[in-house]
């Protein structure tokens, strides 16, 4: 099936224009690698109500996949997991335990991301670093599971 992602960059500086968004044009880049079709690209400061409703908008649009770059590490501004885990029926654990796992080997910083995925609706919602590098690569690391997954969650007839 075809995939339709949504890319949501979640940075209070970004938002303000203090700086270019780089990470949503770096995943953007990657899911078109991936020849997934980018439905819709958004910019949000780090909040709570902002990253929710951007999340719920894209699936709206029809997004299967949702993609979120920054908000996920230790400053008390980083919200982007609380956001997703409020809206969500279920965290899929696997998805963070490897993005950390394989993070490790590049950068002992790994550590202090929460990386996480969840499915909202019927969507799979994948909330990657703020680093644009980081983003790409922990996307690159669990990218396998990712069209299997949400045929399961748009009830798609699989083998298994
Ligand atoms: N994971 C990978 N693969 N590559 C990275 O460069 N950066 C780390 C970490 N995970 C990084 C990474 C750093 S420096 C931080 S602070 C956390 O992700 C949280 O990033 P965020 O708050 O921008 O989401």
């Amino acid at each position: 099936m075809q995939l339709t992602v949504g890319i949501i960059t979640i940075s209070d500086r970004a938002s303000r224009g203090l700086y270019d968004d780089l990470g949503g044009p770096a995943l953007k880049k990657a899911a078109e690698g991936y020849g997934w079709n980018v439905l819709g690209d958004m910019l949000v400061p780090d909040e709570r109500r902002d990253i929710q409703r951007a999340v719920r908008e894209l699936i709206g649009k029809g997004c299967q996949l949702v993609l979120t770059t920054g908000g996920t590490g230790v400053a008390l501004r980083d919200v982007t997991p609380e956001a997703v885990r409020e809206i969500a029926v279920r965290e899929l654990p696997g998805f963070g335990e490897l993005m950390r796992m394989e993070s490790l080997k590049i950068t002992k910083n790994a550590i202090l991301s929460r990386n996480l995925a969840a499915v909202v609706d019927k969507a799979l919602v994948i909330c990657l670093p703020g680093k644009p590098s980081g983003a790409v690569e922990c996307l690159s690391f669990v990218v396998g599971a990712i069209p299997h997954c949400v045929e399961v969650l748009q009830e798609v007839p699989t083998s298994c």
